[in-house]
């Protein structure tokens, strides 16, 4: 079996905490778009992890966790994350680690060119400054550099040579430091002996997982509305963190693919710039944020909170073939008295139930709901209060997808499965 699982909405739904989950049954677990531009948490064994680039079942035993050729890669970022886990108790050997050779490297060039672009840019995009966007546009350039030039260093000085050309020129213009070949290099040469060993042909790994019936997770990373084409552009990232987008940088075709399960949070959350239908700048959405702990795990800024927009889930689960949702924070909804969900927007003079190019001009359609309280001894869906049922069977009939599994707190043993 392979299922991916995917953001719905502007990120941090819970995707790890359901890969991990879902972990329990597979043998390897990929990551494959996007790079430490993401934040995932995990609780479980009563431990809480935070993960920005290994997959989130790297914490389970037996699991092998592929970082697939789609990513971006910081490599200093993923030897401090393997040291963590060592810190932590998880051994990262490199049975239980591989890294694709045609995954990108993320470089000091594109950190510094993320932060000149976005000083330079008029519409900021509020980028998590990672050097993500930088390192994907040298790649589309077809001039990145990628984790085999860490093994092969024939052309790595090369290499270095003809990218920091260009972003040099760049930064002399705009009275940046500029950086030397020498400095990157270096870089470069650690970075390898320490990496050498989990870099592999990532491919034939998950190929021959496939042809022996494992099961195979594909954990997203970012949301559909941070897709490149599917999202608010230009507020997006520079992947398509859609199912299609996370199963080709993968390597997995479609028909391979036998469960999607779309991540959602019974709110909404964004962090950075762009449009938001259902933002609760004010109190509502204070609370929302404070009960939900909704600060970034990656930068640490307070994320932007209102209320679940459905039009916006209906549409991702048709882009992304959704076969299931998984709805977490249904606790922390709760708890405000009055809930309200998107049905559909007024727009130019119009009730709509799509996603308009332009949507910051779409006001919100809202249904109420009243609020209810869970706790640690609903184990099952019938044991939830009948609010809170009302509401999962809502989303259910709205969006025509089934709810798989109910998030009613942080650890991964609050999940019920529907
Ligand atoms: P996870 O996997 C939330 C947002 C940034 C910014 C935009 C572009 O934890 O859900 P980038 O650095 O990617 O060029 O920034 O995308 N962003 C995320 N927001 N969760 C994420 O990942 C995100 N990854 C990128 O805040 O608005
Ligand atoms: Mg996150």
């Amino acid at each position: 079996m392979i299922k991916l699982i995917v953001g719905t909405q502007w990120g941090d739904e819970g995707k790890g905490r359901a890969a991990h989950f879902e972990s329990k049954n597979a043998s390897i677990v990929v990551r494959s778009t996007g790079g430490n531009n993401a934040g995932h948490t995990v609780v479980a064994n009563g431990k809480k992890y935070a993960m920005h680039l290994l997959p989130s079942a790297i914490i389970r035993d037996g699991v092998t966790s592929i970082i697939a050729p789609g990513v971006v890669i910081d490599p200093e970022v993923l030897i401090s994350e393997i040291d963590e886990m060592d810190k932590a108790g998880i051994k990262i050997t490199k049975d239980r680690l591989k890294i694709s050779e045609r995954a990108h490297l993320i470089l000091p060039h594109h950190k510094m060119l993320d932060n000149l672009y976005e000083e330079l840019k008029e519409n900021k995009v509020g980028t998590t400054k990672r050097g993500i966007g930088p390192c994907y546009a040298e790649k589309c350039n077809r001039s990145g550099l990628r984790m085999f030039d860490l093994v092969d260093r024939t052309n790595l000085k090369n290499k270095l040579e003809g990218s920091l050309k260009i972003a040099n020129a760049l930064f002399r213009e705009f009275g940046y430091d500029e950086i030397s070949i020498e400095s990157e290099y270096e870089l470069c040469l650690n970075s390898a002996k320490r990496l050498e060993p989990f870099i592999c042909d990532t491919q034939s790994i998950l190929m021959e997982a496939n042809e022996k019936g494992e099961n195979i997770i594909v954990e997203g990373a970012q949301a559909l509305y941070l897709d490149l084409d599917h999202g608010d552009y230009p507020y997006v990232t520079s992947s398509n963190p859609n199912a299609s987008g996370i199963a080709s940088g993968a390597g997995i075709g479609p028909s391979k693919v036998d469960e999607v399960i779309g991540v959602l949070k019974a709110y909404s959350s964004r962090v950075g710039e762009g449009p938001f239908t259902t933002e609760q700048k004010n109190e509502i959405g204070d609370t929302i944020r404070e009960l939900g702990h909704e600060y970034g795990t990656t930068t640490g800024r307070p994320r932007r909170c209102g209320w679940l927009d459905l039009v916006m889930i209906k549409n991702a689960c048709f882009i992304n073939g959704l076969t299931s949702l998984c709805v977490n924070h249904m606790d922390t909804i709760g708890k405000l008295g009055e809930i309200k969900v998107c049905v559909g927007y007024e727009y130019k003079g119009n009730k709509i139930t799509y996603i308009p190019i332009d949507r910051e001009n779409c006001k919100p359609i809202y249904e109420t709901f009243e609020g209810w309280e869970v706790n640690n001894n609903m184990t099952s869906f019938d044991m939830l209060p009948e609010n809170a049922k009302k509401y999962i069977n809502f989303i259910e009939d709205y969006t025509k997808v089934k709810v798989k599994y109910i998030g009613i707190g942080a650890d991964e043993k609050q999940t019920i499965v529907k």
